[in-house]
């Protein structure tokens, strides 16, 4: 992970929000390349749902409209939704680390004879930090002594036998205490508490807000999907692990709204098709896990979640998620009918007495871990070339499509390059580098994942031939210059 952080700030994916003023946890900035790169993820799922939505079970392709609604909405909508009153994480304070913790991402050890303490390690703790702290503080007693609970399932009663995850001493943890995750402000140059307005802590919302207004005004029919893209917003309590939880982040989110009898159907459909929407953006299917929501972890409104969890480099060899595909019933629908008054049933266009609230099927999926998922699979080591490491992207994902790179910066080269350039831009984000000796160049384009560099040299300008050079064998070959927009179109759908 280090590696992957240094490598984006040193190329301009990803820097610390305010890093001039030591940073702001848990905030990101986007660089010219991470920018593209969040942008070229955005725009493949919208148009894997909006613009191009798959074929459904009868061979046609499925209604998917897109919608962008307000960050801010009536506070109201929080309430109906439950997160005014319910969207909280149980934290627990380290009395002598003054450390703060999740308490359902704290893992206890409790020796299974009674006898010692109980240890505690925070969610990422590695296999030899806590063979280290066994060592210090039980003796060196092997794991398998030991059975294993989440925090939050242990009574505060026994709290004084545990030792916190930063701790010496045992007893050091407080009482677990609900934290309101959305930020709030206060709207108007009054402020006080009838002002006070939230920032949506996920983006479905603006959705369901808008169901009606998207029936009246659209010809869209049950079933039919509404997708958004766009930022939320979570005062987590222990943001981590570069951009993976952050406070301010992006979601990609669909709600498909079905008949009741039709869910499980649609549901097994959408697992189905983000799986192959993660591989088209690159990640490794044999590196991601389905984890099929036990009964007991569900939402209350949910009756199956199903969570796509990836081996990221900080849980390997376990998973953590990247997506969570949810049948939520017509849970939303029902609370906003509810709490504004105004009717929301969906009426069947084949017999006008049957109205009904639709159920949802929603897979969220975060955009902005989709590109720590992306980056994290593109990173390879590779010893042989000068860069050491080159960013395997497919080339639709990738920031920059191709390289134009004169092999000197000598009177005949340039112009080549430059009318190369002018021609390919057009359609492609693509690079003029000038500068360097050709060597530099290239390990900078691997480094910053572009699959292509089309070099322009002596025989060009006697033949209208360019090398071009494959990213990921670095083998070259010999093309037309009237070849490579054709040559470049042909690989954009290709994985790498
Ligand atoms: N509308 C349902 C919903 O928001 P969620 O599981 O809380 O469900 C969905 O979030 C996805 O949003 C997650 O799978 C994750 O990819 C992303 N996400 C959630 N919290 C995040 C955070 N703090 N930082 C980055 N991404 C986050």
């Amino acid at each position: 992970m280090k590696d992957i952080v240094a490598l984006c700030k040193r190329r301009g994916f990803i820097f610390p929000a305010s890093d001039i003023y030591g940073g702001i946890n848990g905030f990101w900035d986007y660089g010219p390349l991470g920018t593209e790169l969040k942008n070229n993820i955005r725009d493949l799922w919208w148009k894997s749902m909006v613009l191009t939505p798959p074929l459904g079970p009868d061979g046609e392709p499925v209604q998917i409209v897109g919608l962008d609604s307000a960050i801010i909405q009536n506070p109201k909508c929080w309430e109906a939704s439950g997160h005014v009153g319910g969207f909280n994480d149980p934290m627990v304070d380290c009395k002598e680390s003054k450390k703060r913790y999740r308490a359902d991402h704290v893992t206890v050890l409790l020796p299974k004879n009674q006898d010692g303490f109980w240890l505690a390690f925070d969610k990422d703790a590695e296999e030899d930090d806590i063979n280290q702290r066994l060592k210090k503080l039980a003796k060196g007693r092997p794991q398998s002594d030991y059975d294993v609970k989440k925090l939050d399932k242990i009574p505060f009663s026994d709290f004084s036998k545990i030792i916190g995850p930063d701790a010496k001493e045992p007893g050091t943890l407080t009482e677990p205490r609900q934290f309101n995750m959305m930020f709030y402000t206060f709207i108007g140059a009054m402020g006080g508490e009838e002002n006070k307005a939230y920032l949506r802590p996920e983006t479905c919302a603006g959705i369901f807000l808008n169901f009606k207004n998207v029936l009246d005004s659209s010809r869209v029919k049950v079933p039919f999907g509404i997708a958004q893209i766009g930022k939320a917003f979570r005062n987590e309590v222990t943001p981590r692990n570069f951009i993976f939880r952050s406070r301010e982040f992006e979601q990609m989110e669909l709600e498909w709204f079905c008949e009741k009898e039709e869910a499980p159907k649609w549901f097994e459909f959408w697992v189905e098709q983000r799986k192959k929407w993660w591989d088209s953006v690159g990640i490794d299917l044999k590196k991601c896990h389905f984890l099929d929501v036990p009964k007991e972890d569900l939402a209350h409104y949910s009756d199956r979640t199903i969570d796509i969890e990836y081996q990221f480099p900080f849980s390997a060899p376990e998973y953590d998620e990247l997506e969570g595909i949810a049948h939520r019933g017509n849970f939303d629908l029902t609370q906003h009918q509810t709490f504004s008054g105004t009717k929301l049933e969906y009426m069947d266009p084949t017999d006008n007495t049957r109205r009904f609230l639709p159920d949802v099927i929603e897979p969220s999926c975060g955009l902005t871990r989709a590109v720590l998922a992306v980056l994290s699979e593109a990173y390879t080591l590779d010893e042989t070339r000068p860069s050491g490491v080159y960013l395997n992207f497919p080339p639709a994902v990738a920031p920059k499509k191709a390289a134009i790179l004169p092999l000197t910066a000598k009177e005949e080269h340039v112009p080549i390059a430059q009318k190369l350039y002018m021609e390919l831009r057009e359609d492609y984000a693509v690079d003029l580098d000038i500068k360097q000796n050709i060597g530099k160049r290239y390990a900078r384009q691997d480094e910053i994942g572009t699959p292509y560099c089309f070099t322009v040299d002596n025989d060009t300008v006697s033949d209208q031939t360019v090398t071009v050079r494959d990213r990921n064998t670095m083998a070259q070959e010999r093309i037309g210059l009237d070849h490579v927009a054709d040559f470049l179109r042909g690989k954009m759908h290709k994985k790498s």
